[in-house]
This record gives structure tokens, sequence and C-alpha cells, in this order.
């Protein structure tokens, strides 16, 4: 079973008020989700391994740690997951970004890719699979297995805000996918968003409707 790790750290906290608040526009909006998917990547990352090096300070020769180089790549659900990308690669710049859309069959209800470019070298990346909203958990089941279906073999979902039914789906399709999230909301309402939740991540992004 996979784990979900919900960040309730006071900063994230008090950002996803200001983020949830409808009176808050695009702008202030993107920079909002730009400085918690920073924090989120905080986390995230704890897990690197690291290496010794040995430095000379201005003092004397140290031996200290830095990363050790394991592969990063950033994958963004189309098209909200865009929000979360610069954040991370603010901390991360090293990482690759791959990008994938999914639209869902009208009819069959099925979700179709529509685009995936990943990293060439897919496989030997810890990959990290970024959405906003984590609703009926149908997006991101189907993004984690277009991308295991291209080799990927490490695989974490981090999303702002979740609610238990999206969760639940997730960890039952990707039980090896851990979960970070900055909040585990209520319900779904009727129409599939998150209660309380913040809209629609996409529309409050880029000022659609
Ligand atoms: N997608 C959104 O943008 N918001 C929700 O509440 C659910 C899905």
């Amino acid at each position: 079973m996979s784990k979900v790790h919900e960040l309730n750290h006071p900063l994230i906290q008090h950002k996803l008020s200001l983020i949830r608040d409808k009176n808050t526009g695009s702008k202030e909006f993107r920079e909002l989700v730009k400085e918690v998917s920073m924090l989120l990547a905080f986390e995230v990352t704890r897990d690197l391994p690291l290496e010794e090096v040995e430095i000379e300070t201005p003092v004397c020769m140290a031996k200290t740690k830095i990363l050790a180089g394991r592969k990063l790549g950033i994958v963004p659900i189309l098209r909200a997951g865009l929000g979360m990308v610069d954040g991370f690669l603010n901390l991360l710049p090293a990482a690759k970004v791959g990008h994938i859309g999914l639209y869902r069959d009208p009819e069959t209800l099925i979700p179709v890719e529509y685009y995936c470019k990943l990293p060439s070298d897919v496989n030997e990346r810890d990959l990290i699979v970024v959405d906003p909203m984590l609703a009926t958990g149908g997006s991101a089941n189907a993004a984690i297995q277009f991308i295991k279906d291209k080799g990927a073999q490490s695989i974490k979902l981090v999303c702002l805000i979740g609610c238990p039914e999206g969760l639940a789906a997730v960890q039952k399709m990707h039980p090896d996918v851990d979960v970070y999230i900055a909040a585990i909301d209520e319900k779904l309402n009727d129409h599939a968003y998150i209660v309380p939740g913040l809209g629609d991540a996409g529309d409050r992004l880029y000022g659609t409707k």
C-alpha cells in the first residue's frame, strides 16, 4: 500500500487558505501555487541520497555532502499541473520536465492520452507527477499508467488538494506510488469538484472560465 504524506506545515496551510479564497486573482493564485509547490518539492525530495565530498572552505578542508546525482523528472498533467512546475524547478533546476495531456472520451469516459512527451531515459529517473487537484483520481491514475507503460519505474504523485475518494482510487490502482498532498478535503460534489476545494484549478491559474 502506498503512503499518503499530508503536509500540514503552517506555511503551507496559510498559503492554501489564500489559494482557496475565491477573491484571490490569477496573478496571486499562480504565485501562491508556485510557492506551495516549492514547499512540497522540499518534502518530496527528503529521501534523496547524498554522497560525501571534500571541499575547501576559507577556513579549512572539510568533508561535506552533496546530492548523489539521482536523475529526476517532473511530469505535470496538462493543464493545471503546469502551475506547479516552476516551484519544483526552483529547487530542482537539473530536473527534466515531461508533459502528459489527457481527455475523457465523452462516450466511454475512459481517459485518452492526447499528448505525452517524456525524457528519453524515463526508466532511469525518479518521476514526480504533479497536478493540483486529486478529485476522482481518474486523471492521475491514467497518467501514472501511461508513464509506467513507457518504462517509468519510480513515481511519486504530488497534489495541492485531494479528497478521500481520489486518494483511495490512486492507492488501489498504484500501490507503489506515494502521494504527497497539502490538504485532504472532505469530499467530492455531484460535479466531481472537491469540497471545499478551490474551484477549477486550471481556470483560476489562467483566468479562463
Ligand atoms: N479539478 C479541479 O480543478 N478542481 C476540482 O475541484 C476538481 C478537479
